[in-house]
């Protein structure tokens, strides 16, 4: 027997096929006189395939009993359809039932809402909506590694379980196998985590940057794209506990460099989608959101907004928006104040730089000014900060000063320093939220609903 065709190759044919075998899971079914007409899709598509079975089908009456739901593999000619929107249809000449469904089957024809559709993670990616967000999730995932391989960027894959707090914010999760009952102590009667399985603490990584930042300072330009790790309680349509992130770093390469770095990757993974997944962005733009068309478009046509962390505080000042948290010199911008950038006084993509060396972490480059340091972050409209990096401090005495600053030993970090004792050289990178990023190309406005299998507080169902 020939192998199968995927519903999307069949859709595609040029021209008419003698014999051709389709398989997949009904989406509808409805009878007429002499035949039955089944939409069949197989997730290679958002279009479905029509198939025609016929009377004459010797396992007709089962067919006929046939619900949504239900998988089914299709032998049959591939011929010009006479129905309205598709090219071809499957006239059936054999017609096998694999896997039944009935009517408890959650995904009947009728809306559901995100919040149902979540409960049942493991039956929404047979739904159009959630089909397709996982597709477009896979293409970003490939533009993604196109991007930094097509500019000679070396793929490094940083530790998943380390021993460094590379945001030095204490989200961590613990990784132990310490029995919990009976924990090892000190003559201190703390948990002796000496004892533990690396004869350490260890943790899930927050951030795979300190690792990549050596391999940078060794092959130039290299980018981590995995899992990432927080333990923080946020419960916002933004947050997940875990997430994926896309960490390039670059040597000989300053904040500016940096910048515009970040602004040709989102650019370019839109422009990627916008080709790759037309069908996908079309349904978004008509279900999901009306506007994402025109606002990516509009991304596209205009270089970002960049304005100093200073300069962003003095507008938000100046605005007669009522904000719920006060905005103030010094503290950390809140979501509501990125989005009023981004969305009302900008409208556009916003990158905000030169951030109070206070609220930003350790490794970033302190300026001249003694105040500032080299952040960057970029803000874009509906979503606030999809990316979050800087130029990194690369003097290694600024760099331990910084440290104690933060209330960190440095001999906890004799590698990370090890970087500058050695060959140092003046580099930058930055973080881009895979998700987020996923939000801001498909309209979806709650990360929930662009991750698989979501983990957030209070939740690891699946
Ligand atoms: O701003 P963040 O915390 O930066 C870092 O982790 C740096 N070490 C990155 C670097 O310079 N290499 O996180 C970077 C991005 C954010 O801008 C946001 O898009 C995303 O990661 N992010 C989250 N996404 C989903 N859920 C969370 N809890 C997130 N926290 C950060
Ligand atoms: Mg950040």
């Amino acid at each position: 027997m020939a192998a199968a065709t995927s519903v999307k190759d069949a859709l595609r044919s040029p021209e008419p096929r003698e014999s051709i075998l389709v398989q997949g899971w009904v989406r509808t079914r409805r009878d007429s006189k002499a035949f039955s007409f089944i939409e069949l899709n197989d997730g290679s598509s958002l279009k479905n395939l029509q198939i025609i079975a016929n009377d004459t089908l010797p396992n007709y009456s089962d067919v006929q009993h046939l619900a949504t739901g239900s998988s089914i593999a299709v032998r049959g000619r591939l011929a010009a359809s006479q129905g309205k929107g598709q090219s071809w249809e499957v006239i059936a000449e054999e017609l096998t039932i694999v896997g039944r469904a009935d009517e408890t089957y959650p995904l009947q024809k009728k809306g559901h809402t995100p919040e149902f559709l979540r409960e049942i993670a493991h039956l929404r990616p047979r739904s159009n909506l959630f089909g397709s967000v996982f597709r477009v999730r896979n293409r970003l995932a490939y533009a993604i590694h196109t991007f930094f391989q097509e500019r000679g960027f070396v793929y490094v894959h940083t530790p998943i379980i380390t021993g460094s707090d590379a945001e030095g914010a204490g989200e961590l999760f613990r990784v132990t196998t310490i029995d919990a009952k009976s924990p090892p102590r000190t003559a201190d009667g703390q948990i002796d985590y000496a004892q533990d399985f690396f004869g350490r603490s260890a943790y899930l990584t927050v951030s795979g940057q300190l690792q990549v930042e050596a391999f940078a300072c060794a092959l130039s330009k290299v980018y981590t794209f995995g899992p990432t790790f927080r333990a923080e309680n946020s419960n916002t349509s933004r947050h997940a506990n875990e997430f994926w992130m896309i960490e390039p770093e670059m040597a000989f390469c300053d904040l500016g460099c940096n910048m515009d770095t970040a602004e040709e990757l989102v650019k370019y993974l839109i422009t990627d989608i916008r080709s790759n997944c037309p069908d996908e962005i079309e349904l978004f733009g008509k279900f999901v959101d009306k506007e994402l068309m025109a606002r990516l478009d509009f991304v596209l046509d205009r270089p970002f907004q960049r304005i100093s962390y200073t300069e962003a505080v003095e507008l938000l000042l100046k605005s007669a928006q009522k904000f719920e948290f006060p905005v103030e010199y010094g503290a950390n911008l809140q979501s509501e104040h990125e989005r009023w950038l981004t969305e009302k006084h900008f409208r556009c993509p916003v990158t905000v730089f030169n951030y109070p060396k206070e609220i930003k972490p350790f490794y970033m480059r302190l300026n001249d000014d003694g105040k500032t340091v080299t952040a960057m972050d970029v803000l874009v409209p509906g979503i606030g900060e999809i990316v979050g990096g800087s130029q990194r401090e690369e003097r290694l005495d600024v760099l331990e000063a910084n440290m104690q600053r933060h209330g960190l030993d440095p001999a906890d970090y004799k590698w990370y320093l090890d970087l500058r004792r050695y060959g140092t050289v003046p580099h930058s990178g930055f973080g881009l939220g895979f998700e987020r990023m996923l939000m801001f190309v498909t309209g979806v406005s709650n990360i929930r609903d662009v991750i698989p299998f979501a983990r957030t507080p209070g939740s690891a169902e699946f």
